[in-house]
C-alpha cells in the first residue's frame, strides 16, 4: 500500500516507519519537524517526507495514497495544559480536516493514534472500548473529539480506525524522556535515583513503541468489515501496572539505583486499567514487550548512546524543547514555523 504517515519524525513515527516498510508498504511522511533533530545516537534516516504543517495540508498532498496513519499531534498532557487552544487547533480541528481531505482525495483507510487516557479516572476496573469516556485533560479531550467527528465520515469507501494506545515506552532514535518508563530509567542512569513524584498508586497501562507499530501495520490490512469505525485498546494486560511497580522494574534494570517515592505531587487522578481483548480477538494482535524488558533495553541504549542531562531534560522533553523553539524565534506563539527549520 502507499501510506502517508503524519508525525513520522516523532517518537512513535520514527519506530513505525521501518516496521511498515518491512511489511512491504511504500511510506511517505508528513511532519512540521518539531523534533527532527532530537536524536540519540545513530539513525538510519527518514523516508521521503512532506515538510508541512498539519494545519496547512491540502487535498493535493493526499492524492495517491491508499491509507493515512495519523500520528501528528501535540502529544502529551503538559503540552495540552500549556496551551489548550493550540492543542485543539492541531489535535482536533486540523485532524478532522485531514480526515475530510483524505476522504476527498480517495484515501480508503484512516488509522488514528488515539489514547487510553480518553478513559480518564476509571479506577481499578478493567475498561473496555465501550466504557464511558471521561477525559480529564485538553489532550485527552481532543482525542475524544477526533474519534467522534472522524467516525461520522465513515462509509464504504472510507474506513477510519481508532487505536487507543496505552502509554508508550521503549527506545526510539527520536527519544522521549517525558513518558513514565523512559523518564524513570533516564533519571536513574543520570542520578542513581528512581524518583517517583506521585504516591506511586496510579495505574498506568504501558505498551512498547514497537508493539504500537505492529498494531498499526496489522490494522492497515485487516478486513474493513472488522475494523471500520472501531476503537481498539492497544497494549497488554500484563503491562497494567502501578507507578510503584513500574519503578520497581527500573530499580532492577539500573545497577546500583535506589527507589525514592516522594509523593510531592500528591495523588494523580489519571488512573485506569485497560482490557486489551478486542485487539487480540479481532486483529490477532498480541503485544510482545514487558516493562522489565523495556527497562533493560532503555538502560542499554541510554548508556551505549551516551545520554546526557542536558539532552534528557531539554531536547528529549517536549515542553521545554518547544518552548525553546519559540524563544529562539523558530516557532511563533501558535507553534507555526517562522524560520526554515523547526528543529534548529
Ligand atoms: N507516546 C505515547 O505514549 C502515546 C500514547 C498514546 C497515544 N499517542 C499518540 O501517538 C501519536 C504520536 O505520539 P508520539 O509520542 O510519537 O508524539 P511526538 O510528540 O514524539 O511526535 C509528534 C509528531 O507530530 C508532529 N507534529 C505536531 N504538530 C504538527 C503539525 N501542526 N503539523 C505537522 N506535524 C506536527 C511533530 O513534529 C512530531 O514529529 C500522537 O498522536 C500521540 O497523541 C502517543
Amino acid at each position: 500500500m502507499r501510506v502517508l504517515v503524519t508525525g513520522h519524525q516523532g517518537y512513535l513515527g520514527t519506530v513505525m516507519v521501518p516496521v511498515l516498510q518491512a511489511a512491504g508498504h511504500r511510506v511517505t511522511g508528513l511532519d512540521i519537524g518539531y523534533f527532527a533533530d532530537c536524536l540519540l545516537g545513530e539513525f538510519a534516516g527518514d523516508p521521503e517526507g512532506l515538510d508541512v504543517d498539519l494545519r496547512e495540508v491540502t487535498v493535493e498532498h493526499l492524492r495517491g495514497f491508499d491509507a493515512v496513519i495519523h500520528l501528528a499531534a501535540l502529544s502529551n498532557d503538559p503540552l495540552g495544559a500549556l496551551a489548550p487552544e493550540i492543542t485543539y487547533d492541531i489535535n482536533h480541528h486540523a485532524s478532522v480536516r485531514l480526515a475530510r481531505l483524505a476522504k476527498e482525495a480517495g484515501v480508503s483507510r484512516f488509522l488514528y493514534a488515539s489514547t487510553c487516557s480518553v478513559y480518564g479516572a476509571a479506577g481499578a476496573e478493567l475498561v473496555t472500548e465501550d466504557a464511558p469516556l471521561r477525559p480529564i485533560t485538553p489532550y485527552a479531550e481532543s482525542k475524544v473529539r477526533v474519534e467522534d467527528d472522524v467516525a461520522a465520515l465513515a462509509d464504504d469507501g472510507f474506513v477510519p480506525v481508532f487505536l487507543r494506545n496505552a502509554t508508550a515506552f521503549g527506545f526510539s532514535p527520536r527519544l522521549r524522556a517525558d513518558i513514565v518508563l523512559n523518564n524513570l530509567v533516564g533519571y536513574a542512569v543520570l542520578t542513581g535515583e528512581v524518583k517517583v513524584l506521585s504516591d506511586g498508586t496510579p495505574w498506568r497501562p504501558l505498551v512498547h513503541a514497537q508493539d504500537i507499530a505492529t498494531a498499526f501495520a496489522t490494522c492497515l490490512t485487516a478486513p474493513a468489515a472488522d475494523v471500520s469505525c472501531r476503537a481498539f485498546n492497544i497494549g497488554t494486560e500484563v503491562n497494567n501496572l502501578t507507578v510503584a511497580e513500574i519503578a520497581a522494574s527500573v530499580v532492577e534494570a539500573v545497577p546500583g539505583s535506589r527507589l525514592l517515592i516522594t509523593g510531592e505531587n500528591g495523588a494523580d487522578p489519571r488512573s485506569y486499567r485497560v482490557d486489551f481483548s478486542s485487539a487480540r480477538e479481532v486483529l490477532g494482535f498480541e503485544a510482545q514487550w514487558t516493562v522489565p524488558a523495556g527497562a533493560a533495553e532503555l538502560f542499554t541504549e541510554y548508556t551505549a548512546r551516551g545520554l546526557t542531562s542536558d539532552a534528557f531534560f531539554r531536547r528529549f522533553t517536549r515542553l521545554p524543547h518547544l518552548e525553546g523553539l519559540r524563544e529562539n524565534g523558530v516557532l511563533d506563539a501558535r507553534l507555526r514555523r517562522i524560520s526554515a527549520s523547526a528543529s534548529a
